[in-house]
């Protein structure tokens, strides 16, 4: 079985990691939530409206779904013929979409193995179940393979376009691109295609627009490797720019392991004020001003393992933790010699203050 971590180990490993108590409760605001066995690394987290948190895999091709306050974790679904899931969000109320496909080596993707998968917990009784691959009464979502891109390289992020319902972006690291695709038609094209979404071409890592998140009409992204580090658009509502590209943060202000990336996914909190930024392998947590670019470590170090191979960020949808980050990671797997390597994590970090 895998994950197969026991409570009691995971409240062990949390003191010996994190120096917290054995026992957790339900009103603990901060700290570990979820460690994976050895090898696991989180890659993106969603959140659904009932607070659970849906996390994407590299070392497998699946979504688990982690409780927050049961600190526990189940697998939802395993993609077949595929080897990573990245980005994940809410497309519609209850559907998510996923993006899906193989890498040869960790952050090197196949072309023609990228689809974008939905996760629909809706069970509308409309939906056409005949081409689904799992089964409307079963215990888990109806997944579905919606459409495929076989001009992709490197599906990373992906967010919902608010403007069309059903509609996401999906931005390739590898061509520096970002698609729009309509789940319920599997119809795709390249909506922006900009210089700075590109990789840094003297850089060994071809790895250029990481995340990317719409909030209100607007495409927030993050280069890894070039400026600028955070950015954004504005968008007309198929999705296609409707603004040059504006540079909030150009370049990282925060301490970075040498040579390697510079910023991973961020989230943008409830307000629309700041971005939270995670750095891999930096292992640090960063508030950017959106306004000014302004930029604040706030979690983390070099050394210290607790955000270690920090991939994604995300904050919760219920009332008692709309502050609270999620943070996943890899475990620390992409410099493992900066904090060691565990299983990958989802850490909650509580905002309130910093
Ligand atoms: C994933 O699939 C690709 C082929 O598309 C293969 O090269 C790679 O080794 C596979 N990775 C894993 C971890 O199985
Ligand atoms: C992707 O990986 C899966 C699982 O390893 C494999 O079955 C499939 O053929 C691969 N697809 C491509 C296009 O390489
Ligand atoms: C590309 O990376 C190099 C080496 O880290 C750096 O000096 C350069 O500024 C980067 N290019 C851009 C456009 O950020
Ligand atoms: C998207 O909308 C813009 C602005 O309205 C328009 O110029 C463009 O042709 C549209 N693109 C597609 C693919 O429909
Ligand atoms: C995880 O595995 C690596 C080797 O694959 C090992 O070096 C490391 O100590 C392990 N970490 C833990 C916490 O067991």
């Amino acid at each position: 079985m895998q994950f197969a971590i026991s409570q009691v180990v995971l409240a062990a490993l949390a003191v010996a990691v994190f120096g917290l108590p054995a026992v957790q409760t339900t009103s603990d605001r901060g700290g570990l939530i979820w460690e994976g066995k050895n090898g696991t690394w989180i890659e993106n987290i969603a959140v659904r409206s009932n607070g659970k948190l849906l996390v994407t895999l590299v070392n497998e091709p699946a979504v688990w779904e982690v409780d927050p306050i049961l600190k526990s974790a189940n697998l939802v679904y395993t993609f077949p013929n595929a080897n990573v899931t990245l980005g994940i969000a809410e497309v519609e109320h209850g559907v998510f979409a996923v993006n899906v496909g193989n890498f040869s080596v960790p952050g090197k993707g196949v072309p023609g193995s990228w689809s974008i998968w939905t996760l629909d917990y809706r069970r509308h009784r409309s939906v056409d179940w005949s081409d689904a691959t799992s089964k409307p009464d079963s215990n888990i979502p109806l997944a579905k393979r919606v459409a495929a891109l076989p001009d992709a390289q490197f599906l990373n992020g992906l967010t919902a376009l608010d403007s069309e319902p059903g509609t996401v972006l999906s931005a390739d690291s590898f061509r520096g691109l970002v698609y729009a695709v309509n789940t319920n038609t599997g119809v795709y094209s390249i909506a922006i295609d900009e210089p700075a979404f590109k990789p840094n071409a003297s850089s060994a890592i071809t790895l250029g627009i990481n995340g990317i998140h719409v909030r209100n009409g607007v495409l927030y992204f993050s280069n890894s490797l070039r400026s600028p580090l955070l950015g954004k658009i504005s968008l007309s509502t198929n999705g296609s720019a409707s603004s040059p590209v504006k540079i909030i943060a150009s370049t990282p202000a925060y301490p970075l392991d040498a040579d390697l990336f510079q910023i991973d996914d961020f989230a943008i909190d409830t307000a629309g004020r700041n971005a939270w930024i995670v750095t891999n392998p930096s292992g640090v947590v960063v508030k950017i001003s959106l306004a000014t670019g302004q930029q604040k470590v706030v979690a983390g170090a070099l050394t210290d393992p607790t955000f270690a191979g920090a991939t994604s960020a995300a904050f919760g949808r219920t009332r008692g933790d709309r502050d609270i980050l999620y943070v996943v990671t890899d475990g620390g797997a992409v410099d493992p010699v900066a904090a060691g390597l565990k299983g990958g994590t989802v850490v909650a970090l509580d905002t309130a203050g910093l």
